[in-house]
């Protein structure tokens, strides 16, 4: 009697389980994505219904022929929003292999410009931020919704960092459906020809008219009257030198290769937001990458996947994040992870995923941002999220990284053991391993980071009063005319 008691028992407990997770799994397939992208799989194939997610997102890239027209017509992604589309070129995608030698790309920068030429580069730069155009257009048309992905690479000059992240970048599921930016400080022929030979999706290069580069002798370059960044207060202040009146909270003076990044970033986000034309109305979502990073095959699926999951579980997330620094990535158990969490800049700057919304958020504490004596971009977004930001920056971060950080020659590590290739090899035999770990067709919150959020302590490097304002006209002028 007993026995069969708890034999009972046990068979409502596995029926209630059960019960459980098929709940479970129909709240999933019910968020919106899955509602579409079911559509489009049910009347493919009768499997579909045990990974509708991931075949739908198979399926619409498996159509070759198709897969350059806009991506998203009406029927299909009801819940989708265009602000534009672009068509591809029949002529040129029926036969891609074929290239007509004429047809062949004509390279869009000068290359013949001097580039200690600082007049030339500067109008040339205008020329480029000016034209803004696409290159890779005939081939793969381009399509900008509600959810489409645009994704910018702030670059400075370390060509072979690049072309890693490129070569990884073309692997990528899906990237002919992105819109590349690339945003550069440096113009070199270099750089220029290997960006110029993306081939793999509509791409734009932009270039930050105040490099260094272009003001080789005056700020926002160094000046030969700025101070010595050891200069003591008074004495400069009796040599007469540029800043005498503003070192930073510790008293040095500014040093010009330090803040060009920062001016960089915010000028960037306002071009990008505010000056690109095909942009006006862009309703998606930006990914932020640097030039030193190696990126998984399924990134843009995991961010499809993520974005699925914010809407589920996290609606007040504004950004999701597809890479982390952890030392020990485990696919196996943490590829279909991530964690819910406020933004800390050295735990989420890597892959930082949003749309405008955060992006007006961040223009709105302008001068926040400006004035904070601090020369990183993301220790300052960190206070921003901390003291100005209404309700703190949270997000969703994948917990098994869909992005690499190859730059351990980076701007500040001197590093003896920087060798990106020998780094590239063990990624990619990682990767390799864990392949069918990759493209999870379910993703799951995994918990809330607990880590202590704090208020950083700036660490100076951004006290010249010439850098806040300059940085304030990034968020209020249109930057283009800007230069003169
Ligand atoms: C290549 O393209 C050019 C211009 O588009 C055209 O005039 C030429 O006839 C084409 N050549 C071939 C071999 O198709
Ligand atoms: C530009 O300047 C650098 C260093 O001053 C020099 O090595 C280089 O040859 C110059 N390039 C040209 C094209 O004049
Ligand atoms: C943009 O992101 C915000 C969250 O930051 C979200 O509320 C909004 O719906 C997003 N817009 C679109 C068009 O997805
Ligand atoms: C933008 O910059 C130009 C030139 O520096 C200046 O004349 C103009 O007043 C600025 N506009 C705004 C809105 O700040």
């Amino acid at each position: 009697m007993r026995m069969s008691l708890r034999r009972g028992l046990r068979l409502v407990l596995a029926s209630i389980m059960v019960v459980f997770v098929m709940l479970n799994l129909h709240v999933l397939y019910n968020t919106p994505e899955s509602e579409t992208a079911s559509v489009l799989v049910d009347k493919r194939d009768s499997n579909a219904a045990v990974f509708p997610l991931a075949q739908a997102w198979g399926d619409t890239s498996r159509q070759d022929g198709e897969a350059h027209q806009p991506v998203h017509d009406g029927q299909v992604r009801t819940t989708a929003r265009l602000s534009l589309v672009i068509p591809s070129k029949p002529s040129s995608t029926s036969s891609p292999g074929l290239k007509n030698a004429t047809e062949a790309k004509k390279p869009r920068y000068n290359k013949y410009i001097n580039v200690n030429d600082t007049e030339a580069l500067k109008s040339e730069v205008i020329r480029i931020n000016t034209e803004q155009f696409v290159h890779n257009l005939d081939q793969f048309g381009l399509s900008l919704g509600s959810d489409s992905l645009v994704i910018i690479i702030q670059t400075h000059n370390r060509p072979e960092h690049l072309r890693m992240l490129l070569d990884s970048m073309r692997k990528v599921k899906d990237i002919s459906k992105v819109l590349l930016i690339v945003s550069h400080d440096v113009y070199s022929h270099q750089l220029n020809d290997l960006v110029e030979a993306v081939e793999f999706c509509p791409m734009m290069q932009i270039f930050f008219p105040f490099s260094q580069q272009i003001y080789s002798k005056e700020f926002p370059g160094e000046h030969p009257n700025d101070c010595p960044r050891n200069a003591k207060r008074a004495e400069a202040i009796k040599s007469k030198c540029n800043n005498a009146e503003h070192p930073d909270k510790y008293g040095h003076y500014r040093e010009a290769k330090y803040c060009q990044a920062k001016h960089h970033w915010i000028w960037k986000l306002q071009h990008v937001f505010e000056e690109i034309h095909i942009l006006k109305n862009y309703e998606g979502n930006i990914m932020l990458l640097e030039d030193d990073y190696f990126l998984s095959e399924d990134i843009l699926f995991s961010t499809f996947m993520l974005r699925g999951l914010k809407e589920r579980d996290c609606p007040d997330c504004r950004m999701l994040v597809l890479g982390n620094y952890d030392k020990n990535q485990n696919y196996a158990i943490n590829g279909a992870k991530a964690e819910r969490a406020y933004w800390i800049s050295s735990k989420h700057n890597m892959g930082m995923t949003f749309n405008r919304s955060l992006w007006l958020e961040i223009k709105k504490c302008a001068k926040e941002f400006c004035s904070f004596d601090d020369y990183n971009w993301d220790w300052t977004l960190q206070h921003l999220s901390m003291k100005c930001i209404h309700e703190k920056i949270r997000l969703l971060v994948m917990k098994a990284s869909r992005i690499f950080h190859l730059g351990e020659c980076g701007m500040h590590k001197k590093s003896k053991n920087c060798d990106p290739q020998a780094k590239v090899k063990e990624i990619e035999t990682k990767l390799a391993q864990n392949y069918k770990h990759l493209y999870p067709n379910m993703v799951a919150v995994a918990g809330d980071s607990r880590i202590k959020l704090r208020d950083p302590k700036p660490n100076g490097g951004w006290g010249d009063i010439r850098d806040h304002n300059m940085c304030l006209k990034h968020f209020k002028n249109a930057s283009i005319t800007q230069v003169r």
